[in-house]
């Protein structure tokens, strides 16, 4: 481990005609804030050496490190955050640790029975095939792409999301699905074949048709009619009730159309992803240090407990949003992410090294309705919090990786 990477950055900072006082502290908090991330997450790693087919999941009711196998949809999110760290901190042992816990979740690209093998694989391998690019990494991903895609039906446009609780919804597709699509763009890209890509925009479309309430805000659960094609139902499933605005939900939709506009340079994706930054950007509930309630309709706020799983996405989302605007807009979403990126880098949300079971953030919400999760570590803040570290270091800053 470099103990000295976050004080070097710093000098480097310093060094530079220019560098304003805004982008000297931005430094000194984002490189401290890796480095912390980087020791904790070698201590978990470490934790798990001998337990081969386990991944970090979250800490369980009885106070301890609750691990999943690579079939729960969280499984690629610790290797991504090795991998990120690895980026950003270059230790050979981050390296050999994101190694082991990616072939751990290796299995899943086979997996055809849930839409989370983007999440599952594009965390994991993807990040590893950009770092090292290993093309034993790409077979995966490919494979990947393909059991996603057999979840298509040309009928709806989308990818079917979940086959659980089927006598309530025909072919239910979640806004998180959003998320997946990334790894169908890169299966086009890497393969020359146009049909992931067509699937990716198709699912996009459709979603945006049919997600979406006038004011910009995301369904949880559309549900559609598997002979019409047409919506039968919109609901929650995570979120307060059916007609509420889910964090975590408007943060996927913030993320993913943001993507979809980087992956596509369609400038609809961009100027709905605009939208939807607006809606919560501009939310009369969304608290000054900009970390949402779990839901921004929860009816105890401000007692409802924060989600900063949903805060680390939407700043991830909005450094990169900022990056592909202009002017006052694209100023305000950076604000937000560096808000949010201070807010998770404190304290509060922090953890010290040695606590927390080893994840680096505190304070999020799994699923409060099914009282599961509830103000918790979870491996997808980490990653998403660390994401977003290294993309205001890498993009913003625009200092060295490693
Ligand atoms: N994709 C599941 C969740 O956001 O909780």
């Amino acid at each position: 481990m470099k103990i000295y990477s976050s004080v070097a950055a710093v000098f480097c900072c310093l060094a530079v005609a220019g560098c304003s006082t805004h982008e000297k502290e931005m430094s000194a908090l984002v490189n401290g804030s890796l480095h912390t991330a980087a020791v904790q997450s070698e201590r978990m790693a470490e934790s798990l050496m001998d337990r081969p087919d386990e991944l970090p999941r979250t800490i369980g009711k009885d106070g301890k490190l609750m691990t999943s196998k690579s079939n729960w949809w969280t499984s690629g999110f610790f290797p991504g955050v090795l991998w990120y760290l690895y980026e950003a901190e270059g230790d050979d042992s981050l390296k050999m640790y994101a190694e082991n816990f990616t072939r751990r979740v290796e299995k899943e690209q086979f997996t055809t029975d849930n839409h989370d093998v983007g999440f599952m694989l594009y965390c994991s391998f993807g990040n590893g095939l950009r770092l090292t690019g290993n093309e034993e990494y790409a077979k995966v991903l490919l494979q990947g792409a393909r059991s996603l895609s057999t979840r298509f039906r040309p009928q709806v446009g989308c990818i079917r999301s979940w086959d659980w609780n089927r006598q309530v919804w025909q072919y239910p597709v979640i806004i998180d699905n959003m998320m997946n699509l990334e790894l169908l763009s890169w299966a086009s890209k890497y393969s020359g074949d146009p049909k992931f890509a067509e699937i990716a925009r198709s699912h996009a479309d459709v979603t945006m048709k049919h997600h979406f309430r006038p004011d910009h805000s995301s369904y949880h659960v559309v549900s559609y009619d598997t002979i019409t094609g047409q919506p039968e139902k919109k609901n929650t499933c995570q979120g307060y009730a059916h007609e509420s605005s889910w964090a975590r939900g408007q943060a996927w939709a913030l993320y993913g159309y943001t993507m979809m506009y980087r992956e596509t340079g369609d400038r609809k994706y961009l100027d709905h992803a605009g939208n939807v930054a607006r809606f919560i950007m501009d939310h009369p509930r969304l608290p000054e240090d900009k970390i949402p309630y779990w839901d921004f309709d929860a009816p105890d706020i401000p007692d409802a407990p924060r989600d900063a799983s949903a805060g680390a996405i939407m700043a991830s989302a909005l450094i990169e949003l900022s990056l592909c605007t202009e002017g006052d807009f694209s100023k305000r979403c950076l604000s937000v992410a560096e808000t949010q990126l201070k807010t998770l880098s404190s304290p509060e949300y922090l953890a010290e090294p040695g606590t927390n079971c080893h994840f680096i953030l505190k304070h999020s919400v799994g699923n409060y309705p099914g009282k599961s999760e509830v103000d918790v570590p979870l491996t997808y803040a980490d990653y998403y919090y660390v994401e977003a570290l290294v993309r205001y270091k890498r993009d913003v800053l625009k200092e060295n990786m490693r």
